[in-house]
């Protein structure tokens, strides 16, 4: 950073706190009227057609949002539509020849499904399930990686009526068993292996021994990725993906007719409790409003080649990869691998390669391309960019600036996005057509979105103050229950802010916030006990039920310290039984414990072993002191503990003194 201009250049972005969207961006926006916020407020919930209007129905709705029965919202009532029409049958007329999927595997090789060739595999894969026995509402669950079958087994699912539920290839053997159990699935879409950094992976060994957990009959399909690379035989209840698809081979099948209100799919995803939760998503108010903000927020139309770098085995990738993109018709890009492999301008090349117009990733990634250095994505060029996006955890403005000079070259707008699982879309974001852009805030809530920041009896906080996120009112995306738990449903979102008997209920999503005068809202990170590593929810109970199950643990606690990349990192405190020795042995072990219960992605960045946990009177376990220990931070106050002296030990076994 010789040059002088540079150096300026470089320090008026580090100063600057607002940045309007580019002119030549508004100009072209799908969204760029601000009165857009008044019109939905003042219609509101009328204004939610705006999404409706962005599916293709079998017939009308009769109400746009039915509250009958609080918090069960049900939205476009009795309207009738299928997802998978919706996404394929009629884009055919008019982009029958236009890739819907641009897939790039890690070795490099790639694979590109039109419309009309998509619509045709989906078909014949429908009807394959079919004839395994799938019928309409039976849970069919995939665990697989980022390859074209993926999307093509969710469609035919939504085509049939059958709702999926699809399990990140990364969790372990087990997590599939708990989720299938929970489904009470009979059916398993998977593949034998992928590749990583170049290496092929075995994944259906993975899968036989979840399916060995799985307490009622199955039947499997396995996709052939890795070719001779990797053998596989298959049981007399597995069947070979492509040999299906032969033998339907030209099949069509008719999508079937849902009410606006049936199951799409169920996600699971981390909560306070050891048990991941259901999340259950609906036909219609799901996808109209994956569609909505996908054409409001990420600007996508169907000219575009837009690329959504997340995996579909989370929410991001169902909604901005999967249903969202192929709703309006465009081009989705697909990439099966990391994004060092075989070099550090992996991404950046693809940008180049397929002229990518929206990027949309995390900033656990950016974090990593900044630490790798710009000279990686000046090695190509990347002018096809129009529009970037974050979401999974807040951005901090370093990062968000990196990533607005060094990618999107000063003219791209930055959507931050907030959202979850639950939410089904994006909540919190400016419009990049018409929002000024504050890095490390999200933005104001888009219109129909009535989110706030409020203290613990449920009043608005002062600007600047911290509180907590609130939604006063539903909107289409959201969860309509955790699957067959009504209870839990109501217990986990309902139960803090909400006033039942005035009829008043507010959606709890457990975020910590701070609002600006300007009504711009800054996420600060969970409120309960689940851990944000590299932007995935990651339950603290269930990293501690992992731990406990190590041979020689007779207590553990998990929480999250601050990690340079991650966001943040696992720390666990664990004290062994009698007779067991504490040191890098057992370590070992703890790690591959939890690897093994849940996934890599909750491998313990440490195992601090101690005599003791620091608890309350009443017994409970001060994880946000543990916390604080992880983070170095000052120790607060510790003499409302029962045992304030072992905290001082603890502290120090972290620090390594
Ligand atoms: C949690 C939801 C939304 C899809 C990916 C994660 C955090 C998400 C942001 C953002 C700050 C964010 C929240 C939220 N989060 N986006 N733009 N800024 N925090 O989905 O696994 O359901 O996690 O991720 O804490 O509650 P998820």
């Amino acid at each position: 950073m010789s040059d002088p201009e540079e150096t300026q250049l470089e320090a008026r972005l580090a100063e600057q706190e607002a940045f309007e969207p580019p002119e030549e961006f508004v100009e072209q926006a799908n969204v760029s009227d601000p009165s857009i916020y008044e019109e939905f407020e003042e219609n509101w919930p009328e204004c939610w057609e705006a999404a409706a209007e962005l599916l293709d129905w079998e017939s009308d709705y009769d109400e746009v949002l039915n509250d009958d029965d609080e918090p069960f919202y049900e939205w476009f009532t009795n309207g009738e539509l299928n997802a998978s029409a919706n996404c394929l049958d009629r884009h055919l007329d008019d982009r029958g020849d236009e890739t819907a999927i641009q897939w790039e595997g890690e070795l490099g090789e790639t694979r590109e499904f039109t419309y009309a060739e998509l619509h045709r595999e989906v078909n014949e894969f429908a009807a394959a399930l079919r004839d395994l026995g799938v019928e309409e509402d039976d849970v069919v669950t995939m665990y697989m990686p980022m390859i074209p079958e993926l999307p093509i087994a969710m469609l035919a699912c939504a085509r049939i009526g059958a709702p999926h539920s699809v399990v990140f290839a990364g969790f372990s053997a087990d997590a599939l068993a708990t989720r299938m159990n929970s489904a009470e699935s009979e059916y398993l879409v998977t593949c034998d292996g992928y590749y990583r950094r170049g290496d092929a992976l075995d994944h259906l060994s993975k899968a036989n021994e979840g399916l060995g957990g799985v307490d009622h009959d199955t039947s499997t399909v396995v996709v052939d990725r890795l070719g001779d690379e990797l053998e596989h035989e298959l049981t007399d209840d597995q069947h070979d993906y492509d040999d299906l698809v032969t033998e339907h081979v030209g099949a069509e099948v008719e999508p079937v007719t849902r009410d606006a209100e049936d199951m799409l799919f169920l996600m699971y995803t981390s909560g306070t409790t050891g048990k991941p939760k259901g999340v259950k998503h609906t036909t219609a108010g799901y996808l109209s409003y994956a569609a909505w903000t996908s054409h409001a927020v990420l600007d996508v139309k169907p000219d575009d080649t837009y690329w959504c770098a997340a995996d579909i085995g989370w929410i991001t990738g169902h909604s901005y990869i999967v249903y969202g993109p192929l709703a309006l018709g465009t081009t989705s890009v697909m990439y099966e691998g990391t994004p060092d492999y075989p070099d550090k301008d992996r991404l950046w090349d693809i940008v180049e390669s397929y002229d990518v117009n929206q990027l949309y990733t995390a900033p656990t990634a950016i974090r990593a391309f900044m630490k790798w250095g710009s000279q990686y994505p000046e090695q190509h060029d990347l002018s096809s960019l129009r529009l970037l996006g974050t979401v999974g955890e807040p951005i901090n403005p370093k990062a968000w600036k990196w990533y607005y000079k060094h990618i999107g070259n000063e003219s791209c707008p930055i959507v931050d996005t907030w959202w979850q699982t639950e939410t089904g879309g994006m909540m919190i974001t400016t419009l990049p057509g018409i929002g000024t852009m504050k890095p490390g805030s999200a933005g104001p809530p888009l219109p129909g979105i009535d989110a706030r920041v409020v203290d613990e009896s449920g009043d608005e906080v002062a600007p600047g103050e911290a509180g907590y996120v609130t939604v006063n009112k539903p909107w289409p995306g959201m969860l309509r229950t955790l699957y067959k738990n009504d209870e839990r449903f109501i217990n986990e979102y309902w139960q803090e802010y909400s006033d039942p008997d005035a009829d008043d209920w507010v959606y709890f999503p457990e975020d910590g916030a701070k609002i600006d005068d300007d009504g711009y809202i800054t996420i600060l990170g969970r409120v309960d006990d689940v851990i944000n590593v590299s932007g995935h929810r990651l339950g603290t109970m269930e990293i501690e039920s992992a731990v406990v199950g190590v041979e020689g643990v007779a207590e553990a606690a998990a929480v999250g310290g601050d990690h340079e990349m991650k966001g943040e990192a696992v720390y666990t405190y664990v004290i062994l039984e009698d007779g067991y020795e504490e040191g890098e042995e057992m370590a070992q072990s703890i790690i591959e414990g939890v690897e093994e219960a849940i996934g890599p992605i909750a491998r313990p960045e440490k195992v601090i072993f101690t005599p003791e946990l620091p608890k309350t009177r009443s017994g409970k376990i001060m994880r946000r002191l543990l916390e604080d220990i992880a983070n170095g931070e000052e120790l607060g106050n510790t003499s409302t503990l029962r045992n304030p002296e072992v905290v001082e030990d603890i502290a120090k076994k972290v620090r390594g003194d």
